[in-house]
């Protein structure tokens, strides 16, 4: 894949059309959580000695991750059975890469590996597609540069990131934004370097550093919102299964609870508490969602998901659910635009700065099928329309993986079919998405490009 071909390229696969049909049945194990698979890799790759990894996200954001590290001399190997085995390397054992690495899509990779790379005595040049070359990096150059860090970047902290790592030194740092990447970046330059260093939110934001890190030996201290790590531990390889991605398993859930006579089983989910805001904002929408089964997964909860056809009210969604949510917004979009009266999203800004600005793009689209939505600076409101949508429109997914499956979802729930155009970016996250909502019965169909 060439990642500085234009996002506006039409690739194979990259239109697909919704037609609303029947109920959704049957039983789907949605694919590796796409955060824990990240930092499975990176935290196998620092580890002294052997790890396994079943379940493995196979996303391209996470082959970027995986590429990464065999460009930096990690030996990653992919089995038969699929399983990944990650031969560690230690926090000092990473050798300088000789190419650009390529990033594609994914925020996550970008931002995590600056944390690695700031403490690695090397140079390395971290680069994105045309959708990542437009994200704000600086969140992570300002307090991996107090660490010690020399990063360069384009204006407005703009990838490409040119990173001379090093020697660096330990960080109090309170972040402005609720952010896990930013907050994983500075926990794992901090594991590389002597002292302790803490980083301190506004919100919590998702905790699988945290929770692997400990898994791997680390020294790691919560207090409220702020987290703390002690440098130089010794991690010791693993053997993890990654849990289902919760963010994933979101797509065919709404469809479940929007289209009639839906029921599905979601097996294997990842229920940890800072990524369920999405089932409680529909729970207290009046959604008929079961979690059962519930075990352990590495120390990430998981269970699995009975889920109805249920009616939905609109909603005020509470502020402090947003960081639990923040992937979920473009499908609760949906599931909003379907239920009776009125849901208000405020505070939600940092949706402008995803894969693409997602409170714009699903406004339009939503729009164009029909939906009653206002789009405010921070947030949406959404009148919804319980007996269904139009339909009958071309949208744009805007190149976003999220857009484009919500999009697809919605036309599930339209009188007329619904086109989707630029939904490549499926692959980053959920490559098996078509097949998984086609076996549960939804029609998605290939257009033509
Ligand atoms: C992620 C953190 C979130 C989320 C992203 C994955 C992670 O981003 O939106 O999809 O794996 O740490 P922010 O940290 O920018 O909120």
């Amino acid at each position: 894949m060439n990642t500085n071909q234009p996002l506006s390229h039409p690739v194979e696969g990259d239109t697909l059309i919704a037609t609303p049909g029947g109920a959704l049945r049957g039983v789907v194990t949605p694919p590796g959580d796409k955060s824990i698979s990240h930092r499975a890799i990176m935290l196998a790759a620092l580890a002294e000695g052997a790890s396994r990894v079943e379940h493995l996200l196979e996303g391209e954001d996470v082959l970027r991750t995986v590429a990464a590290f065999r460009a930096m001399g990690v030996a990653i190997e992919r089995d038969t059975q699929g399983v990944y085995h990650i031969q560690g390397v230690g926090l000092d054992g990473l050798a300088e890469p000789e190419e650009v690495l390529e990033m594609g899509n994914s925020g996550t990779a970008m931002r995590l590996l600056a944390g690695v790379l700031a403490s690695q005595p090397f140079f390395s040049i971290l680069n994105g597609d045309a959708s990542l070359r437009q994200r704000p990096m600086g969140r992570v150059i300002t307090p991996l540069t107090q660490m010690g860090a020399r990063i360069l970047s384009r204006q407005q902290g703009r990838a490409p990131l040119v990173i001379q790592g090093g020697h660096l030194i330990p960080l109090e740092y309170q972040s402005p934004v609720a952010s896990a990447q930013v907050k994983s970046a500075i926990l794992l330059a901090a594991i590389n370097t002597a002292g302790g260093s803490a980083v301190q939110e506004p919100q919590l934001s998702r905790d699988h550093t945290e929770r692997m890190l400990t898994a791997f030996g680390a020294q790691v201290q919560r207090d409220g919102l702020r987290v703390w790590v002690e440098g130089w531990p010794t991690l010791v390889g693993q053997n993890l299964q990654v849990p289902g991605d919760i963010s994933s398993a979101a797509f065919p859930l709404v469809a479940a609870l929007l289209v009639p006579g839906s029921d599905i089983l979601l097996q294997g989910v990842g229920v940890n508490p800072t990524r369920t805001g999405l089932l409680e904002l529909l729970t207290a929408m009046g959604a008929s969602i079961e979690t059962t089964n519930p075990r352990q997964y590495g120390g990430e909860p998981v269970a699995d998901l009975r889920v109805r056809h249920a009616p939905l009210k609109g909603i005020c969604v509470p502020p402090e659910l947003i960081a639990k949510t923040i992937d979920e917004f473009p499908i609760f979009f949906v599931a909003a635009a379907l239920a009776e009266g009125e849901t208000v999203l405020t505070e939600a800004s940092e949706l402008r700065v995803k894969e693409s600005d997602r409170i714009h793009a699903m406004a339009v689209a939503l729009g164009a099928i029909g939906a009653q939505v206002t789009e405010q600076a921070d947030g949406l409101r959404i009148v919804g329309q319980p007996d269904g949508l139009a339909g009958a429109a071309t949208v744009d997914s805007c190149t976003d993986h999220r857009v484009a499956m919500s999009l697809l979802v919605a036309g599930l729930c339209c009188r007329s079919p619904v086109t989707v155009l630029r939904c490549a970016n499926i692959n980053t996250s959920f490559p098996a998405f078509r097949q998984q909502m086609t076996a549960l019965g939804a029609s998605l169909t290939g257009g033509a490009s």
